[in-house]
């Protein structure tokens, strides 16, 4: 382990960003210990370890954080969280408030027993209240007076605010990131936790050309989106720099939902019809600064067009995998009826059962058209 840098855990590692996050540490000479529920979806984790730990219970998240004897980590980056797109934030904002304070409280405290000098935590814009659609853009220090518009902000900001405390009183070093929205390849894509580009990527891919793709709200509502290699980019930088306080990550550009739509489908090559739909829409508007994290030389370097552009390919590439497994499995299923169907007029016909052609096709399927035709 020596020969590395240095050594960091990796919370929410079987997740999005942090799955990101280990192949850039790792890319960087970093010793990594993932540790989250599960395993990530879409490529396996290089970390050099990787531990299924439930982070709601203190004694596992002492366990995630505990090397050897005379052994220890020097940097935690802490991204589990329950958490999803808009759809997920309105449904589960008990889960939201339990689960993830249940983390955000025992992890600031257990890097600090375990005397690890070094601490990141992922917020998120969520954080600030909601805007008007021409307002002035935001600094960090405009969260307060705070008034989220949902929980997940809420709790977000609590939990700014607990690693904080940590800080003050034992001289941990806390860097926070208040994240934008990001998205790219191996994102979630469909399930109900995907944000809205991922989820207008599947639309888009499962649509035919000429098609109609519904989309929750009017589409007026502002966001601004990060490609995943400037999050991951962003997130080491603020942990390595001397920025006290949260800073905010994320492009300097927004974008309308219905904008948002365009480009993608000019993307795919289709011409599709939206239908506006009723469904959770979050914020009017957002408009944050990042005029902070520019200041340690980040800025943002994948263009929204050249970032949809891979992450569309790639989600598209997801929806015709799962489309061939979805046929295959139905021709599988087909096989079997006709193949049952045939054999029951087989023993319909004879008035008792067909062993040798039956035996030929498996034991168990055989035992149980004998006690079928037995009936
Ligand atoms: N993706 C975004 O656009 C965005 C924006 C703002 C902030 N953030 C924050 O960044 C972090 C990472 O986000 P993401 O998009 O990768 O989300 P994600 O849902 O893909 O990853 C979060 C991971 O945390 C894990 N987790 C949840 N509960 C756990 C538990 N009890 N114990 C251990 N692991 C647990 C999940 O299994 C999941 O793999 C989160 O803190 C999120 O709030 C993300």
């Amino acid at each position: 382990m020596s020969r590395y840098q240095k050594r960091a855990v990796v919370t929410g590692a079987g997740g999005f960003i942090g799955h990101h996050l280990v192949k850039y540490l790792v890319q960087h000479d970093y010793w990594v210990r993932g540790v989250d529920l599960k395993l990530p979806e879409f490529s396996s984790s290089p970390a050099q370890d990787f531990l299924l730990l439930d982070l709601r219970n203190e004694e596992n998240c002492e366990k995630a954080l505990t090397l050897a004897p005379g052994e220890s980590f020097d940097e935690v980056y802490h991204l589990a969280a329950d958490m999803g797109g808009m759809g997920y934030i309105h449904r589960a904002e008990c889960e939201i408030m339990h689960n993830s304070a249940l983390m955000n409280i025992h992890m600031p405290y257990c890097t600090v027993r375990l005397r690890i000098p070094r601490y990141f935590f992922s917020s998120s814009v969520c954080v600030y209240r909601d805007m008007d659609f021409d307002e002035p853009e935001l600094s960090e220090a405009g969260a307060y007076p705070a008034l989220p518009h949902n929980e997940y902000g809420w709790e977000k900001l609590y939990a700014e605010r607990a690693a904080l405390a940590y800080a003050r009183r034992y001289g941990l070093t806390v860097r926070i990131a208040r994240l934008k929205n990001c998205y790219g390849h191996e994102g979630t894509w469909r399930g109900g936790r995907e944000k809205a580009p991922a989820a207008i990527c599947r639309k888009v891919a499962e649509a035919e050309d000429g098609g109609t793709i519904a989309v929750w709200g009017q589409g007026t509502a502002v966001r601004s989106y990060t490609h995943i290699h400037d999050t991951v980019r962003g997130i080491f930088m603020l942990m390595q720099s001397d920025l006290e306080g949260p800073a905010n990550i994320g492009a300097a550009y927004s974008v309308s939902v219905n904008e948002l739509v365009s480009l993608i489908a000019r993307i795919a090559g289709k011409k599709l019809t939206v239908q506006h739909v009723e469904g959770p829409v979050g914020v009017k508007s957002r408009n944050f600064s990042i005029d902070k994290i520019c200041s340690i030389g980040w800025q943002p370097e994948v263009s929204l067009e050249e970032g949809l552009r891979m992450t569309y390919a790639w989600v598209e590439q997801e929806v015709r995998r799962s489309r061939l497994a979805e046929s295959a499995l139905r021709a599988v299923s087909n096989i079997s009826t006709q193949d049952a169907a045939k054999a029951v007029l087989e023993l319909a016909g004879s008035g008792k059962p067909e062993t040798k052609q039956l035996d030929a096709e498996g034991d168990e399927r055989t035992a149980s058209l004998h006690y079928n035709a037995g009936v």
